[in-house]
């Protein structure tokens, strides 16, 4: 019975064990002995195993997170990491491994298909909806629908106290969970780290609208966003093994800039990982199912190197090598469609 692995990378989201799930069922019936590698590539360079049978992924569906634990382990970081991983591969006689995560994890299983461990196929998976190549990531759904909760939720108490709120999401360097959220919240201004922010504009479009009786307002800001003069602002300066920055912060000086500005008190909230976290949508179980059965299929029919994703309404693949050339970032159409509705 050949024997593959999945594995889950990078930060977690909502939608992973639902790829865990149709791999280990799908694999099953397709004759396959499926592994579960723990915590992303960190489980093959210490050979951190465990079996996945049907029971195994029973009930997992709607849960958020990842059954098989995740870490932000770059293999090609620490010297003799690489040849660890390597050596566990063979010695765990692999046939294929499937990794599910964003361009870190695909970037290293791009890596690896071209130094000696050409059996593996993708999936795509983050909340920040910046691969190449697909549609949609999973996970992004989700992150979405809780950002424009939020904001729902920020709404009624801006307006109760006549506030500006300013609400800080994620998404690295990719604002689709800012414009996209700010566009389902009804959001006063949306700020992308596409567009360098001008903030005489903000406090214009918000002054505009304070004098057609407005009292309150909201702007929804992409962690990734930064002033025109500046540059984006990070929580920490150390960096991550693939070179990240941990972003966060420009909500704080946004609200100040607004508040000295317009005279109007401003407040900010960080939604940080609550976006995260919890039960995936509808829409990532059915795309993480879609996904973790491609990728089966992919193997079964050696199609290595490759990437499942989502094309229109079709489960496509692509080339993992073109998934991770270039991050994905908001279409300037789709900022124009949100300025539609600032003020
Ligand atoms: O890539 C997903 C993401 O949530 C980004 O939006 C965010 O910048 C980053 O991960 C946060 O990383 P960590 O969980 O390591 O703080």
């Amino acid at each position: 019975m050949a024997r593959i692995a999945v594995l889950t990378g990078g930060g977690d989201c909502p939608g992973l064990n639902s790829v865990i799930r149709a791999v280990v069922r799908k694999g099953i019936s397709e004759g396959y002995e499926v592994l579960g590698i723990k915590n992303g590539w960190k489980g093959l360079i210490e050979n951190d195993t465990m079996p996945l049978d049907l029971n195994s992924v029973s009930g997992i569906l709607p849960k958020g997170g990842t059954i098989l634990g995740t870490s932000r382990t770059n293999p090609y970081k620490q010297q003799g990491d690489l040849q660890k991983l390597k050596d566990n591969y063979k010695n765990l006689g692999l046939h294929a491994l499937i990794a599910t995560g964003g361009e870190d994890t695909l970037g290293v299983a791009y890596k690896l298909t071209e130094d000696g461990i050409p059996n593996i196929v993708g999936v795509p998976k983050t909340i920040d909806n910046d691969l190449s190549c697909t549609d949609y990531t999973f996970g992004f759904d989700t992150a979405l629908n809780v950002a424009m909760e939020c904001i729902d939720r920020l709404h009624t108490t801006a307006e109760s106290h006549h506030r500006i709120i300013v609400a800080e999401v994620m998404g690295r360097h990719a604002g689709w969970i800012a414009i996209e959220s700010g566009i389902a919240g009804g959001a006063d201004v949306i700020l992308i780290p596409e567009i360098p922010i001008d903030i005489e504009e903000v406090c214009a479009i918000i002054k505009k609208r304070h004098a057609r009786g407005k009292t309150f307002s909201i702007v929804v800001v992409a962690e990734g966003a930064q002033f025109k003069e500046g540059t984006f602002v990070t929580q920490e300066h150390k960096l991550d093994d693939f070179g990240h920055v941990r972003l966060g912060g420009i909500g704080e000086n946004l609200a100040a800039e607004i508040e000295k500005r317009t005279g109007y008190e401003t407040r900010v909230s960080v939604l940080g990982h609550i976006q995260r976290g919890g039960s995936p949508t509808a829409f990532d179980r059915v795309l993480g199912t879609r996904f973790g059965v491609k990728a089966v299929e992919l193997v079964t029919n050696k199609k290595f190197g490759r990437m499942a994703a989502l094309s229109g309404n079709k489960i496509i693949d692509v080339a993992l090598e073109e998934a991770v050339k270039a991050l994905k970032t908001v279409d300037p159409e789709l900022y124009n469609i949100a300025r539609v509705f600032f003020g």
